[in-house]
């Protein structure tokens, strides 16, 4: 897959007659602060094409890029975001809940974001298994592998594999532009 343009379309909160269109739906979702807005940019090769953020809990509404005219990426807010307060995490939670679970879209694959020198966490657990509930197309990025000791990467790498089971996990750095075409031919074979 090469990507050849990208531009944002819209922010939406509520349904929307673009998510009807037709065009294919690859979505982002993870934890607050995973890098799930700099993982689009470096696909797109555009440095603030989603906007970023060294603060958790940027990204607030479904984000929409439309790539080279016949598909969108799709960003969500973050989950698990500790310090923001209640109702701020409910309205969010609740965004990411109906585009995923609710609403009747299908989108073509749901990239799963976790922070590798994290690890997996249990929030990023409960996702996984929702998602395969819903029997979305799940991938996982293992985001921010330039963060992890060298030492330490094999160990990292094989516990995050041995927990999400069956789904392929690929080892990711939007800052050193790791994992890129390994990420696209996952979701688009190619
Ligand atoms: P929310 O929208 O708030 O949920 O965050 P997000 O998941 O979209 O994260 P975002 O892309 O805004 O990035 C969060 C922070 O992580 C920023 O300071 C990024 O520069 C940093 N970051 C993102 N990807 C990487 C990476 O591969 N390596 C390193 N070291 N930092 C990264
Ligand atoms: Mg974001």
């Amino acid at each position: 897959m090469n990507i050849k343009s990208a531009k944002f379309v819209k922010g939406i909160l509520a349904p929307d007659y673009i998510l009807d269109d037709g065009k294919p739906q690859v979505a982002f979702i993870g934890r607050s602060n995973v890098g799930k807005s700099s993982v689009i940019n470096s696909l797109v090769q555009q440095k603030n094409l989603a906007r970023t953020s060294s603060y958790p809990g940027l990204t607030q509404e479904v984000n929409l890029f439309l790539i080279n005219n016949v598909f969108y990426l799709v960003d969500l807010p973050g989950y698990g975001f500790v310090e923001s307060s209640k109702s701020a995490r409910e309205r969010l939670a609740k965004l990411v809940h109906w585009y995923l679970f609710e609403s009747l879209y299908k989108q073509q694959a749901v990239v799963i974001i976790i922070d590798a020198s994290i690890g997996l966490m249990e929030n990023d657990v409960d996702m996984i298994l929702k998602l395969e509930k819903k029997e979305k197309n799940i991938f996982i990025v293992a985001n921010k592998v330039d963060k992890i000791k060298k030492s330490e990467y094999k160990m990292k790498l094989q516990d995050i594999q041995e927990r999400v089971g069956h789904h392929v996990v690929i080892p990711f750095s939007a800052k050193k532009r790791i994992g890129i075409k390994e990420l696209l031919r996952a979701i688009f074979g190619k």
